[in-house]
């Protein structure tokens, strides 16, 4: 990651666990929720919930607990998901394709404006009502259509090129599925994507108490 934050990184990461539970709480009409029945769910302690959240501000009230609907509110303008975003994706492969038919994307606030492909096969071809076009429009596009952040979805020997025609073209945040580290300069924000890495954390898990029968005594 390029830019460092204020606020560590393990916390920010957990927002968005937050956003979503809370979410589902108001779909629920739960409207009210105390610190030990949020921390039940979410599967934080309360004094880990109430930590983060005072990074941000004061917002449980003793003996009333958490006002849902409030909370998710706040939590989605720390997200800066009061803020519409324009996106573009480039590979329009099968990664590429599963995030640009990821509709809920677009609910958020992630307007998805263009998809770029080198392949003439897919050039052309519609994905939602988006038409892929030819990654050598990319830079002409994005200086007529602004763009807040770029996805980057091609083999990880092409992303470095891509990473630099986004950030030529003034993007400042760059989601990044290629498994590998790109360079951008300080003010670029990359966040990097590896469904592996999740995968193989699943199977060390799988495989734990092979690793450590001894210790568990089994
Ligand atoms: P894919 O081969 O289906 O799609 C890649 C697309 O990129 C192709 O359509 C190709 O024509 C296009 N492309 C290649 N070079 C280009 C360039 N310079 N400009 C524009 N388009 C270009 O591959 P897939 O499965 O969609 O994977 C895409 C990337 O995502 C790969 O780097 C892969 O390793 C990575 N990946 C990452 C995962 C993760 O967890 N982050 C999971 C699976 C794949």
């Amino acid at each position: 990651m390029s830019k460092k934050t204020v606020i560590s990184m393990a916390v920010i990461r957990r927002l968005p666990k937050y956003y979503r539970y809370l979410g589902e709480l108001l779909r629920n009409d739960i409207e009210r929720i105390s610190s030990k029945e949020l921390s039940e769910r979410i599967g934080f302690t309360a004094s880990q919930i109430r930590q983060d959240l005072n990074n941000f501000g004061d917002f449980g009230q003793q003996g009333y607990g958490y006002n849902v609907r409030a909370l998710r509110d706040e939590i989605g303008k720390i997200l800066g998901l009061n803020k519409e975003y324009k996106t573009v994706i480039v590979g329009a492969g099968n990664i590429g394709q599963a995030v640009a038919n990821y509709t809920n994307f677009e609910k958020l606030g992630f307007h998805l404006i263009g998809i770029f492909d080198r392949n003439p096969k897919l050039i052309g071809m519609g994905i939602r009502d988006i038409e892929v076009q030819d990654v050598d429009n990319l830079e002409s596009f994005l200086k007529n259509n602004p763009a807040d952040i770029g996805i980057i979805c091609v083999p990880k020997e092409q992303a470095q090129r891509i990473a630099d025609a986004f950030v030529k073209s003034g993007i400042k945040g760059i989601w990044n599925f290629a498994p590998t580290d790109i360079a951008v300069p300080e003010d670029v924000i990359v966040e990097n994507v590896h469904l592996s890495e999740s995968l193989l954390t699943l199977s060390y898990r799988l495989n734990e108490s092979e690793l450590f029968k001894e210790k568990i005594g089994r």
